[in-house]
């Protein structure tokens, strides 16, 4: 399978924003996320990658078709829902990058390409001087009756990949989910990685 990783930083990423919001509906809508999202929502939350020059967002095609895509940005541009914790940790926000999120079809799963996402985002933290690389992961019950039977969690990849569950650093966030009438808050916890210099 042909496939190529392209990366993006600010204002470059401008025609791709409706092929990644549309691939983030669709992989976000499957547990645990469950997320029920817009076209119109998911544009106007892009924008924060347009506007933000050291962002850094890889899309993965399939000759012109976007398949996947991870994101990153230094959390000092990132929204106040995602500083808090680290600001009451005592954190510097200056030395942590954040991973949006890394989402792939699930065709194109299992190819290794989870691994490079991660790989393209610690480089790109290490060349905008972060020395902490974290992302977030909502909190589901084990019981949760949206649950796949054989859903696998991502957490032994994660840890694969050297980052430790924080339990006391985790934020609230809203959005509707697919079995909801309205949006909800939900809890998730963050995950961090010191980077090597
Ligand atoms: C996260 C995601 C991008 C991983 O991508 P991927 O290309 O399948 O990952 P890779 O092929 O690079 O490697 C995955 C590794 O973790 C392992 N793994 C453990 N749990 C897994 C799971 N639930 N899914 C896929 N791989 C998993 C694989 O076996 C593999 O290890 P191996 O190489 O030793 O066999 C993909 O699973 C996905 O899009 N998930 C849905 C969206 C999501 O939840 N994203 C994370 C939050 S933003």
């Amino acid at each position: 399978m042909p496939l190529t990783l392209l990366p993006f930083s600010g204002a470059s990423l401008a025609p791709h924003i409706d092929a990644l919001g549309t691939l983030r509906i669709t992989v976000f809508r499957e547990y645990p996320y469950l997320y029920d999202g817009s076209l119109d929502y998911e544009r106007d939350y892009l924008q924060c990658y347009l506007r933000c020059p050291r962002s850094l967002v890889v899309l993965a095609l399939d000759e012109d078709r976007v398949v996947g895509a991870t994101t990153c940005m230094p959390m000092s541009e990132e929204g106040p829902e995602f500083q808090a914790a680290f600001k009451a940790g005592g954190y510097d926000l200056e030395t942590i990058c954040y991973f949006g999120e890394s989402i792939l079809l699930p065709e194109y799963r299992g190819l290794g390409l989870g691994k490079a996402f991660f790989a393209h985002r610690e480089s790109h933290a290490r060349s905008i001087g972060a020395q902490i690389a974290t992302f977030c992961a909502v909190e589901r019950p084990a019981d949760h009756p949206l649950r796949p039977a054989d859903y696998r969690p991502l957490n032994a990849f994660w840890q694969a990949q050297g980052y430790t569950q924080h339990t006391e650093l985790q934020t609230t966030f809203v959005w509707k989910e697919i079995s909801e009438e309205a949006e909800s808050p939900k809890t998730l916890t963050f995950w961090l990685k010191q980077l090597p210099t």
